[in-house]
């Protein structure tokens, strides 16, 4: 009678647990296909943005923080890099580091799917804004604030005329605000504060459209919106 009894509960037990053990998996079954696809089948780098971004960290001396960065790995799966569904790279966000010495490349023109550049507070990042970035002409938003930039904002800066925002402050950046930023009509903001640009700001486009701020604390700028030029 009790040997009876335990059997049955021992069938029990079993089919209970097998019961619930297909649940386990099929629950599991349904969450993995129910993830977003990329997961699934994540993108793989393309080879020539794979290159450009090797050589934007050799011109960081090969900063600790760009360490995930390794040849022998997908770059769309590098700390700081967005890839698009096909391996295109889209964002690229360095920021908050003092250890990052060196320049940005100008390889960084080398990445013609980049809409979003975030290169910012990185104090000891010297050189110049390369003028190849005025080819990324997807870009909507480009931010290389508190850097140690210096040298003049790249001439064509108005080819980037799909940018919404744009910032170059706290840098050492010299010479004048080149005449085709008139051209970036989509800016909601922008700002130019904390260099050491002077000369005669260009009248047109969004340029006189958010008051004096982005242009504070520069070495000798003037026109509207600040005083006349003499
Ligand atoms: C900033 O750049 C200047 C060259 O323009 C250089 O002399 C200086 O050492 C740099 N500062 C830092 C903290 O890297």
């Amino acid at each position: 009678m009790r040997s009876c009894t335990t059997q049955i509960n021992k069938k029990m037990a079993i089919s209970t647990s097998t019961f619930f053990r297909t649940i386990l998996s099929l629950s599991l079954f349904l969450f993995v296909f129910s993830l977003p696809s990329p997961s699934l089948a994540a993108a793989k780098c393309n080879a020539n943005d794979k290159a450009a971004l090797l050589q934007i960290k050799a011109a960081m001396n090969n900063a600790y923080y760009l360490a995930s960065w390794d040849p022998n790995t997908d770059c769309c799966s590098w700390y700081d890099v967005t890839c698009d569904s096909s391996g295109r790279v889209t964002r690229l966000e360095i920021f908050d580091d003092t250890d990052v010495t060196g320049s940005i490349s100008p390889a960084i023109g080398n990445l013609p799917y980049l809409n979003f550049i975030d290169i910012n507070a990185l104090p000891k990042l010297s050189g110049s804004i390369p003028s190849s970035i005025t080819k990324l002409t997807r870009l909507t938003f480009l931010r290389l604030k508190g850097n140690n930039l210096s040298g003049p904002i790249p001439t064509a800066i108005g080819n980037l005329n799909k940018l919404t925002f744009l910032d170059v402050s706290s840098n050492s950046l010299s010479g004048s605000i080149p005449a085709s930023a008139t051209k970036l009509t989509n800016l909601d903001a922008f700002h130019f504060e904390n260099n050491n640009l002077c000369g005669a700001i260009p009248q047109g486009g969004k340029l006189q459209s958010f008051g004096t701020s982005p242009y504070d604390n520069n070495k000798c700028l003037c026109g509207a919106p600040l005083t006349p030029c003499k």
